[in-house]
């Protein structure tokens, strides 16, 4: 059976390919990636030759090049993870995500329910944010049935994607699945996100840009335990339901900041008051959610699924891989990745 998975190259991609080309080998792979900056094939380096593995040089904007790759591979299932990911970016160009994750989506969609969506076993699994359902109070969590209210390009364009694919399941029966998923952090993420870009800048002894005043929330979940519960969906999941996926981990991004501090130090025989006193408030971020927090009971109870990784644990797994793949960074800390930062952080320090 093959499964087509968009957006390998990508950071939560990339480990789920890892993980899954090895562990089913009854299963091909075929990984349709863009190559975006995002998208780094240096990441797959490692199965990359595997037997049940093949990748595609495509993008999903394109209608014709995504008819041609359902042709050729014939997918039972698709695991959808391609999109422009990044709420900054999404502040700064909203365009590519409307192309990418509303458009491309429905390439996709379309695609597999004229190719695929009558095969026995067929499977279309959307893998979502929980950033569609907008902001929390202090209190509360995100439930399956919380009303979508998004608040960036990017979390719009991701609840327009949700929507498309509910569409496609109820107007023409597609088989689909969605996953709503918290923040995850882990090897191989680009280093505009948080927890990378707050690691790499705190190797380098370099400024720390906390927005605001760094009490916004977010509920971290490892990659593994993300890509664990992408599976679970799979295998023991409902057609037709969504899952919210989370780490029941809240913490402030000081919190985060502070504890990635620690780990820096203590993995680089540093002091980590002095890597703390890096850390500067800068210029918030338009329309910045203050919590997310998420009620995975869903899938806990209907799939058996539960996150294994401590944030403790996973915190120093990921500073760890980062100090052992310079050439990983090196590679995606391409011009384009250096214009970012001066466009986005330069000139940004006044909170
Ligand atoms: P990422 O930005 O690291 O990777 C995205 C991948 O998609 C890259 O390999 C890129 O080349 C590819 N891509 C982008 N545009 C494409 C196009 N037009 N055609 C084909 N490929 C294209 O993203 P990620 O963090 O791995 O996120 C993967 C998915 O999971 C996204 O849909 C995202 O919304 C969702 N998600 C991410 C998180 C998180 O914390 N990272 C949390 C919940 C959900
Ligand atoms: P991010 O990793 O971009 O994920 P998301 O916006 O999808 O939650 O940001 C996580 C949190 O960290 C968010 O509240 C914004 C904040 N943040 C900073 O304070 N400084 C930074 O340089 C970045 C990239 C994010």
């Amino acid at each position: 059976m093959v499964v087509l998975v968009t957006g390998g190259a990508g950071f939560i991609g990339s480990n789920f390919l890892l993980r899954s080309v090895v562990a089913r080998p009854d299963l091909t792979f075929v990984n349709v990636d863009a190559l975006t900056y995002a998208g780094n094939p240096y990441s797959l380096e490692a199965i990359a030759e595997a037997p049940n593995y093949r990748f595609e040089h495509v993008d999903i904007t394109d209608r014709a090049a995504v008819d041609q790759v359902f042709d050729k591979h014939d997918p039972t299932v698709v695991v959808h993870l391609a999109a422009e990911s990044h709420v900054d970016r999404s502040i700064a160009s909203p365009d590519a995500f409307i192309r990418t994750n509303i458009n491309g989506t429905f390439h996709l969609l379309e695609a597999f329910r004229g190719h695929s969506a009558g095969k026995e076993g067929a499977r279309f699994h959307h893998v979502s944010t929980d950033e569609v359902y907008g902001s929390l109070g202090p209190t509360g969590l995100f439930r399956e049935d919380t009303p979508y209210d998004p608040s960036s390009p990017y979390s719009a364009s991701k609840a327009a994607s949700d929507h498309l694919v509910r569409a496609h399941a109820r107007t023409f029966g597609v088989p689909v699945t969605i996953t709503n998923c918290s923040n995850n952090y882990g090897a191989r993420q680009f280093p505009e996100k948080l927890i990378p870009l707050m690691v790499l800048k705190a190797l380098a002894e370099e400024p720390l840009p906390v927005y605001g005043t760094g009490e916004n929330v977010r509920d971290w979940l490892h990659v593994d335990d993300h890509c664990e519960a992408i599976w679970a969906v799979l295998d023991r999941g409902k057609v037709g339901e969504t899952y919210n996926v989370g780490g029941r981990c809240e913490l402030t991004n000081l919190d985060v900041v502070h504890q990635i501090c620690d780990v820096v130090a203590a993995e680089t025989q540093r002091d980590s008051d002095a890597l703390r006193k890096l850390i500067t408030f800068v210029r918030d971020r338009p329309g910045h959610d203050l919590r997310y927090a998420i009620d995975a009971s869903k899938i806990e109870r209907e799939c058996g699924w539960t996150p294994s990784v401590s944030f403790t644990e996973g915190l120093r797994q990921t500073v760890r891989w980062y100090l052992e793949n310079p050439e990983w960074i090196a590679r995606v800390r391409s011009g384009e990745y250096r214009r970012w930062l001066a466009e986005h952080y330069d000139g940004r320090h006044s909170a």
